[in-house]
């Protein structure tokens, strides 16, 4: 082989081929609605059809291409089509794919400000732009002792504002010394699994997660979270944590943060809150009030990755005191050290999350803001809890179905009266036909159906398809 042998796409074929996959793109967005929403493949089926063997040569860019369309695409469940109403959003826009593109393309490694201060100091910009537009409390920016990082997900956010918790309640020794075992954090019956992860995670043992009880909206009690914290200070434990939420996966149920906040600052626990999904309604002033009392807690998270148009992952992150999360998460050895850091001067947004290295995910952010602005996300965002309302409406209508939670914004939980068995079945059955994707859970007791409106071209027509669905189906089923 002569050593001037490349086997590199130049960059003449790879703007051939970039061309071809953003038409491949494009295409997708116009067909997506009429592929089956979830896929049926079996389990395995995808991997037999992949050749047992690596390629010892180089193949076609158009036969990688064509083998994602064969391939690949049968084992797809399509997360983009309007008619996805399952789990939460996932959704996504142009703008997001092609600020994701730039990204890979500019391939830089943001884990310093001084390996590529772009990196850092548009996300810290575009982070406060982010708690002005979600009109969160001053305290979250920059400009104070705050700030904003992008966290690959909710789940990492929540276990940084622990590991933030647990040193500020022990003064740095469970970094030294590892935890004592008396640790304890409080979250709802209803939150998120991600809380349990980060206690097993950080050390703290699952058995000193304490989860409270909630109301009859799913929203946790602050009296059982108090009479919680005042057992276990008896017990001889140390309360150091409680994760809130603004809208819980399984029931929307939006946590009282006034009430939360002040027990946690009367026995000085950190308080997270958990806006996953929800958060991204506080984009309009109407929808804002459900985040009231954010001004009592310490750090904040909510996922444009789920309902803002941006692609996974982009979690937003706030804390008050930053120095409280670097002091936690910060090491520093000596093949990191540079000016820029010893000047203390800059961000270094390793000292923020748990890896080392970070893509840079603050470009998609902002393209999606600003191609959108505020007002064309408020619109969307308003759009979508119309038509989750709408759809609340007719259940409630219904004299079949009714409501098995409150609905205040963009997720209904619902069922139908004949039961769980019934609605087990129904539920299979909508799935099967490919025009829509839903899931369940299981609230007080009962299997319910789950609606969430939020995937980017979701329109009446989309919702008004899957009501008719669900009472055709359930008339089929009938006894
Ligand atoms: C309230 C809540 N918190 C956390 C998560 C976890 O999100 P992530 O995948 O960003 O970790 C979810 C996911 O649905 C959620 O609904």
């Amino acid at each position: 082989m002569s050593n001037d042998a490349s086997f590199h796409m130049s960059p003449e074929e790879f703007r051939r081929w970039g061309h071809a996959v953003v038409d491949w793109v494009a295409d997708y967005q116009r067909r997506v609605e009429s592929l089956p929403v979830f896929s049926r493949v079996q389990p395995g089926q995808i991997r037999a059809s992949l050749p047992a063997e690596p390629p010892q040569r180089g193949e076609s860019f158009e036969t990688i291409l064509a083998d994602v369309e064969r391939l690949i695409l049968p084992g797809i469940t399509h997360w983009q089509s309007p008619n996805f109403f399952a789990y939460f959003p996932a959704n996504n826009s142009g703008p997001s794919i092609l600020g994701e593109l730039l990204s890979a393309g500019l391939g830089v490694q943001g884990m310093l400000w001084a390996t590529s201060p772009a990196c850092t100091e548009l996300e810290t910009h575009v982070l406060d732009w982010m708690a002005t537009m979600v009109g969160l409390p001053e305290k979250f920016k920059s400009t104070g002792a705050g700030g904003g990082v992008i966290q690959e997900a909710a789940s990492s956010a929540v276990l940084c504002a622990l590991l933030a918790a647990r040193e500020r309640a022990t003064g740095l020794q469970s970094n030294e010394c590892g935890c004592n075992g008396k640790l304890v954090a409080y979250t709802s019956t209803q939150a998120h699994s991600s809380v349990e992860k980060a206690v097993k995670i950080a050390g703290l043992g699952r058995a000193n997660l304490r989860l409270v009880e909630v109301d009859k909206s799913f929203a946790m009690r602050p009296d059982a979270l108090a009479q919680h914290i005042a057992r276990d200070r008896q017990a001889g434990l140390q309360p150091c944590f409680v994760s809130a939420t603004v809208g819980t996966t399984s029931s929307n149920g939006f946590d009282p943060l006034p009430e939360l906040g002040r027990i946690c600052r009367e026995h000085g626990l950190w308080l997270h809150v958990d806006g996953a999904m929800c958060g991204t309604a506080a984009l309009c002033p109407e929808f804002r009030h459900l985040q009231n009392g954010l001004e009592l807690a310490d750090s904040y998270c909510f996922n444009p990755h789920k309902w803002m148009f941006t692609n996974f992952d982009c979690d937003c992150f706030f804390v008050a005191d930053r120095a409280a999360l670097i002091k936690a998460l910060s090491v520093l050895p000596e093949y990191l050290r540079n000016k820029a850091t010893e000047s203390g001067a800059v961000f270094d947004y390793r000292d923020w999350q748990v890896p080392l290295g970070r893509r840079f995910r603050a470009l998609k952010l902002w393209f999606v803001i600003r191609h959108y602005g505020v007002e064309g996300l408020r619109h969307h965002i308003r759009r979508h809890v119309e038509l989750a309302q709408e759809f609340a409406r007719w259940v409630e209508a219904s004299p079949d179905f009714e409501l098995t939670a409150p609905a205040p914004l963009n997720l209904v939980c619902f069922a139908h009266r004949a039961g769980d068995d019934f609605n087990r079945q129904l539920l299979e059955r909508l799935n099967q036909t490919g025009k829509l994707y839903l899931t369940h859970t299981i609230l007080n007791g009962r299997y319910t159906l789950r609606l969430c409106v939020g995937q980017t071209h979701t329109e009446a027509a989309h919702v008004r398809q899957a009501w008719d669905l669900i009472q055709q189906n359930a008339q089929q089923l009938q006894p």
